[in-house]
């Protein structure tokens, strides 16, 4: 058997080289997700639909699943190529340096997807890449990878994509989908997905500085994330990732790197940030899961219907998620309810800022915002649009 020093290899393979990465995002969230890479010092941004390329060293990868909350997951390209025939898979699978980032003996979930690509066969595919792997680790003396179980959500993935004459080996370094942010205990009525509610933030132009009110706020999404900006928090401190499993992964880099961004973490938003319902149960949920995303500290969370109440004092940034679909029973009673916000929002709130997260896009119209801005992505089987705007004065 080859004496190895996987120390080394690591350094070389894993912690000194530049590598391409690709941070998926719901359509039509690119550009924001891009932004926020741009603000990590990831190089080579380059957005496409469904996601962003981008090239940066692992540290700088590992700070991206941490701190985006516009992405779903990030892959790290082990290998991108031209492929025309078999052996083209098979050289550039034998030269991954598998060692320094499959776990020995753990499962591995391969899945392939083709488009009109010179390799077919996803079975054979998988087969040859998976066997590559097991091949590279029993050489040095460590257990190969086991195929995983169907469902086995713990499970190392790895995934394969052809196109035309281009492949990519890739892996999956977040794990779980990077919405969830490990705070959400129970998700109330019709919670909004968390990249969603800080997509709103961020396309708002929120950086925590204006007051901020969600006056629907349901088990409070919206200040939670905004919370977390204000305070310059790591949306996913508190949950796992896949790349906590490689064997090239530093623990206690990885622990002084979450401690340092706590420590310079605001204690409290710098303007306020109110979270209102009219369902004194949904506040109570929002208050729940304020404290267990650790943002409790500052929050005011207070039981109160739109319609009736105040607005808090001075200007800033109003952002809401209002009911939809079925909830709503007709089309018209929709139309009404956006008009109705809308007369409000120019009666009680005008000039402030306004964001609002709709399923409709007459929507737009009826809430008659000044100067909208609109993103659409989505969701759940549904378009949801993000728009941004001013409130008219009446
Ligand atoms: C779609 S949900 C909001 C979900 C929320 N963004 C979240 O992530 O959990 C709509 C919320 O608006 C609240 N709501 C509906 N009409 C309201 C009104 N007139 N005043 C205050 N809250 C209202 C509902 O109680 C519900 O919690």
């Amino acid at each position: 058997m080859p004496e190895i020093n996987l120390e080394r290899r690591i350094k070389r393979h894993a912690w000194a080289p530049e590598h391409r990465f690709f941070a998926v995002t719901a359509p039509g969230l690119e550009p924001l997700c891009a932004g926020e890479l741009a603000a990590l010092g990831a190089l080579d941004i380059q957005p496409e639909p469904g996601g962003v390329n981008f090239v940066a060293k692992l540290e700088t990868a590992i700070k991206a699943n941490l701190w985006l909350a516009t992405a779903g997951r990030v892959w790290l390209r082990l290998k991108d190529f031209r492929v025309r025939l078999w052996e083209d898979l098979l050289r550039q699978a034998d030269s991954v340096p598998w060692e320094v980032f499959i776990t020995p003996g753990a499962p591995l979930n391969i899945q392939v997807s083709l488009s009109g690509s010179n390799l077919k066969h996803t079975g054979r595919i998988a087969e040859v890449v998976g066997q590559a792997a097991a091949n590279r680790l029993r050489e040095i003396g460590l257990a190969a990878p086991v195929p995983a179980e169907p469902g086995d959500e713990t499970a190392q993935r790895l995934q394969i994509r052809g196109s035309d004459r281009r492949a990519t080996i890739s892996l999956d370094m977040s794990g779980a989908h990077l919405h969830k942010r490990g705070w959400r205990a129970q998700g109330g009525a019709a919670p909004l997905r968390e990249d969603l509610a800080a997509a709103l933030l961020l396309h708002c132009g929120y950086d925590g500085s204006m007051s901020l009110l969600d006056p629907m706020c349901g088990s409070g999404t919206l200040v939670i994330e905004a919370a977390a900006m204000a305070r310059h928090l790591p949306p996913g401190l508190g949950r796992a990732f896949a790349f906590e499993q490689w064997p090239c992964h530093r623990e206690a880099a990885w622990n002084y790197l979450k401690r340092q961004a706590v420590e310079q973490a605001l204690p409290a938003p710098p303007a306020p940030i109110t979270g209102r319902d009219s369902n004194g149960e949904a506040v109570d949920l929002a208050r729940g899961n304020a404290e267990l995303a650790g943002v409790g500290q500052g929050l005011v969370l207070e039981t109160a219907e739109f319609f009736a109440a105040e607005p808090p004092a001075g200007s800033g940034l109003v952002v809401m998620n209002p009911p939809y679909g079925k909830r709503l029973g007709s089309v018209r009673q929709a139309q009404d309810l956006a008009r109705r916000l809308g007369e409000r929002l120019a009666q009680a709130y005008p000039g402030w800022r306004c964001g609002v997260v709709l399923y409709l896009q007459e929507w737009v119209e009826l809430l008659g915002l000044e100067n909208p801005s609109l993103i659409t992505a989505p969701f759940g089987g549904l378009h949801v649009t993000l728009l941004s705007g001013t409130v008219r004065q009446k």
